[in-house]
Parts: C-alpha cells; sequence; structure tokens
C-alpha cells in the first residue's frame, strides 16, 4: 500500500464503531522518512477536531520536551495505535486496537524506524507486552526486528503534576534524544 491509498483507507474507515462518533481521524503527522516514530495511545477531543496529534494541553506539553531534547517536531512521525477518538476519552478497547493497529503496522512497515517510543502505558501493553509496568519499565530499551522500542510517561499523566515522573520524563526524552541524533547521522 502507498501512503495515499493507506490514509485515503484510513479516513474512510468505518471497520468500528468510532467511526460514527469521530469528527475527523487522526492519522499521523511529521517526517515520513524519520527514524524515530512516537506513538500515543488515541486522538482527545482537540485531535478529533483538527486531524492533528498531540495538539491538545497534553500534547503541548509534550511538545515542550521535544523542545527540551532539541529534537523538532517536524522532524519525526507521531501517530496514535488508535486514529478515532474513543467517545469521552474512555480507554480504547481490544476490539477497538485489534482493527486499528493494522493502520499503525502499515504506517511503521513504510517508515522503517530505527526507534519507536511508546506514549504511555496503552500503547506499550499494545506494542511492547501486555502486562507493562510504566512507572518500572519506562525509559528501557527492547529489540524488536528491526528497531528498538521503549516507552516513556503519557504527557497526559505529567500534567497532573507529579514532580518525580516529570524528571523521569526529561530523562528518558534526553535518552531517546540520543539514540535519536545516533541513529540519524549513521
Ligand atoms: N493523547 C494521545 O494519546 N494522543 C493524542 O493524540 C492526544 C492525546
Amino acid at each position: 500500500m502507498t501512503w495515499n491509498e493507506l490514509e485515503e483507507t484510513c479516513n474512510n474507515c468505518q471497520r468500528c464503531s468510532l467511526g460514527k462518533t469521530r469528527t475527523k481521524t487522526v492519522f499521523g503527522t511529521g517526517n515520513r522518512e524519520s527514524v524515530l516514530m512516537f506513538v500515543g495511545e488515541a486522538p482527545g477531543e482537540n485531535e478529533d477536531l483538527t486531524g492533528i496529534p498531540f495538539v491538545g494541553r497534553a500534547g503541548q506539553l509534550f511538545d515542550k520536551y521535544l523542545k527540551a531534547v532539541d529534537i523538532p517536531r517536524e522532524d519525526v512521525y507521531i501517530c496514535n495505535m488508535l486514529k478515532c477518538r474513543p467517545p469521552k476519552n474512555r480507554d480504547p478497547e481490544e476490539s477497538e486496537q485489534d482493527v486499528c493497529i493494522e493502520y499503525l503496522r502499515e504506517q511503521v512497515r513504510l517508515i522503517r524506524p530505527k526507534m519507536i517510543v511508546c506514549l504511555g502505558r496503552i500503547s506499550a501493553m499494545r506494542l511492547i507486552h501486555p502486562d507493562y509496568k510504566i512507572t518500572k519499565e519506562h525509559g528501557r530499551w527492547v529489540k524488536k526486528g528491526n528497531f528498538e522500542m521503549t516507552a516513556v510517561y503519557h504527557p497526559s499523566l505529567l500534567l497532573r503534576g507529579n514532580v518525580t515522573y516529570k524528571e523521569q520524563m526529561l530523562e528518558d526524552m534526553k535518552a531517546v534524544a540520543e539514540k535519536y541524533r545516533f541513529y540519524k547521522n549513521s
């Protein structure tokens, strides 16, 4: 599948009930040739309205971390596991993840990143391992096929203000940036 075919299929998708309640699909944005992909959970209200991932309050906080470690947002690819917003931002259901993950798989196939960073527990549980404990395992790297994966705290968790989590996030993001520069320059 080409990017255009994939994006069009996704935009017209009615494979789960979220197709009926979404305003816009949130396919993903950024550099389709980046070595680094960030994968969040699912669009929230602002993302559903704009069609762009991580533009609400959590997204703005995430932007600050990207800036702090000198990664221009447009240099990386950012998307979510689910392309449509679950009503009232409830957790994505297993069956919704099962169908939507096919789009993510295609995105990974097309981008061929060297690193995938899960934003939060939900995507880490689906993409790294099912009983992922974010407080214990965040920032640990695992090799999967042709890329390395890790997870960091979801920015919406950090909005609640836990200082320790914020410090850990900065350290994890520094490590992400270091690896990013290594792959980008090699
Ligand atoms: N939370 C997510 O997981 N993804 C977004 O795009 C916005 C908020």
